[in-house]
């Protein structure tokens, strides 16, 4: 929860907010999805690592496209260069008919967040990176 984009660095270049805006504290519609997201590949690593071959999503990733943002916050243009690309590649990991190596696709997947983190939001970065198999 406390690891949201403002933990790095951007506090700093903001005006001071008085500090009850923490105390109350609401995460986002997106900021809701993005840790729903991150449970569901921490799940996904899990099975591959016991062997698994996953099959179906239990993620809606339209929410992508329609979640409210942190602030109202609208969605940029490295947003959108970023987006559909990391949908087809989480939707690639769970493909059975693919040739491609499941763990290969599944680090693709997770790479995807990191390339849109780094743009977007890096204060969750370390945490995503923990998500990769090594
Ligand atoms: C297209 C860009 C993009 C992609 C892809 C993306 N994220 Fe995010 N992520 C964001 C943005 C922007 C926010 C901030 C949302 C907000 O504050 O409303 C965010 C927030 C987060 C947060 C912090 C949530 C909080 O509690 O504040 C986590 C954790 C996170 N993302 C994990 C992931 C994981 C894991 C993936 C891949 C499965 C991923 N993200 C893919 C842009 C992206």
């Amino acid at each position: 929860m406390f690891l949201c984009c403002k933990d790095e660095g951007k506090l700093t270049q903001e005006p001071v907010k008085p500090m009850v805006k923490y105390d109350m504290y609401q995460p986002s519609e997106m900021a809701d999805f993005m840790n729903l997201m991150y449970a569901y590949n921490q799940q996904l690593k899990a099975k591959i690592m016991d062997g698994e071959v996953p099959n179906s999503m239990s993620l809606d990733l339209l929410k992508l496209h329609s979640a409210e943002m942190t602030d109202g916050k609208s969605r940029s243009q490295n947003w959108k260069s970023f987006v559909n690309v990391f949908i087809a590649s989480q939707e690639a990991v769970v493909d059975t008919l693919s040739n491609k190596n499941l763990k290969d696709r599944y680090n693709e997947a997770i790479n995807n967040c990191l390339n849109c983190h780094k743009t977007e939001c890096t204060g969750p970065i370390p945490r995503i990176k923990k998500l990769l198999i090594q």
